[in-house]
């Protein structure tokens, strides 16, 4: 099968073209068209709703036809069309999901209304056609969480963050050091020469049973450390871009580890590997930390290449044809959703305002 992906959930137009073989085998990424919209955005300090609304609807026609044209495919040649359908911006969720409507009713092909997190949930399928189940840890602007994936559509979610995600955190750390946008790969940058042990800087919930997060506190201590200081010297920004990305790491191994340990219960051993999705997996520094901690656990690393942990059209037009191939495709009135769990049976965090 071969399936038409569009992602358009926040501040990235993309779509894709990915040939689907088999659950068994990794898929081929025919294609994988990508507009970042950094520059629209950059001078607000973070993304504009509206504005990245905008940009969608501009962008995206042209994205589409390049995505047949580097695939050196015409609309004949599809089997399927996957839009995300949620969660993300809903101005932006909405230009997707109406477009590949417009395609579908058109052209007569099976829609699919996708979950952006089940995009990036398997997107180790397409790269290593990884078997179910998996633990998975999701760490992305809008989400922290751990989940078993136990199959498509099938999760179980074991931990999430009670505030702030823990992109969301590296975003406002680097608006706070006057990094710019986007954060996470800006403060990964500084931090590239600081001393982490400089700052002391709180771990929240380590130590605690159970796999949850929390970066509101930890975000708060950055702030307090900054406001601290009179100016600002690179090296200071270094040294708490360092500080900041250190504990964020520790706290995220620490609820792994303990999500490893509970996950253990249901997983047989020779099954149980640890894979990182969403944007923050393309830390180096996590990626380290996290391989550590799964292979102490007993646990495979698995981690999607770098232009694949962040937002782009090839997961969504993957899951589509993981979902397509097991005949559930969604109505054509399907509507687009700011919020939408993979685990939708998972009681809420304790202490939670949840976001994720
Ligand atoms: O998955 P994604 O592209 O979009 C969402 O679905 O949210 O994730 C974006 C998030 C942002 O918060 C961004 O700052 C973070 O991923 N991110 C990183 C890195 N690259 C992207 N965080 C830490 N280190 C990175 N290298
Ligand atoms: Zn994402």
């Amino acid at each position: 099968m071969t399936i038409l992906g569009i992602e358009t959930s926040c501040d990235e137009t993309a779509a894709a073209v990915v040939r689907w073989r088999g659950s068994d085998v990794p898929g081929e990424i025919l294609s994988n068209a990508i507009f970042s919209q950094i520059e629209d955005h950059a001078p607000f300090g973070g993304v504009v709703p509206e504005i990245a609304a905008r940009a969608h609807v501009e962008h995206l026609d042209g994205l589409i036809a390049r995505a047949l044209k580097d695939a050196e495919l015409g609309w004949d040649d599809l089997d399927g069309i996957a839009a995300t359908a949620g969660p993300g911006l809903i101005g932006g969720v909405i230009v997707g999901l109406m477009t590949a409507k417009g395609i579908a009713a058109a052209r007569g092909l099976p829609f699919i209304a996708l979950n952006h997190l089940e995009g990036h949930a398997l997107t180790v399928r397409m790269t290593e056609a990884l078997p179910f189940p998996y633990l998975l840890l999701l760490v992305s602007g809008g989400h922290s969480q751990l989940l078993v994936v136990e199959g498509v559509g099938r999760y179980r979610r074991l931990g999430t963050t009670v505030d702030d995600a823990v992109g969301e955190a590296f975003d406002k750390v680097a608006k706070l050091l006057g990094l710019g946008y986007p954060g996470g790969p800006a403060v990964e940058r500084a931090a590239r020469d600081g001393d982490p042990s400089r700052f002391p800087l709180p771990r929240p919930m380590r130590g605690r049973p159970g796999c949850d997060f929390s970066f509101s506190g930890l975000k708060t201590a950055v702030r307090q450390v900054a406001e601290s200081l009179d100016f600002l010297t690179d090296r200071d920004r270094a040294d708490i871009a360092a500080s900041f990305q250190c504990a964020a790491a520790d706290v995220l191994s620490d609820r792994t580890e303990n999500a490893m340990a509970l996950a253990s219960e249901t997983i047989p051993p020779g099954h149980r590997r640890l894979v990182v999705a969403g944007g923050v997996a393309a830390n180096m520094l996590l990626r380290e930390r996290l391989m550590v901690s799964a292979h102490a656990c007993g646990y495979e690393f698995v981690v999607p290449p770098l232009n694949l942990c962040t937002d782009n059209g090839a997961m969504i037009a993957w899951a589509g044809a993981e979902r397509l191939a097991l005949g559930l495709t969604d109505p054509i009135d399907a509507g687009p959703r700011a919020r939408w769990p993979l685990d939708p049976d998972a009681a809420p965090a304790r202490g939670a305002g949840v976001k994720a």
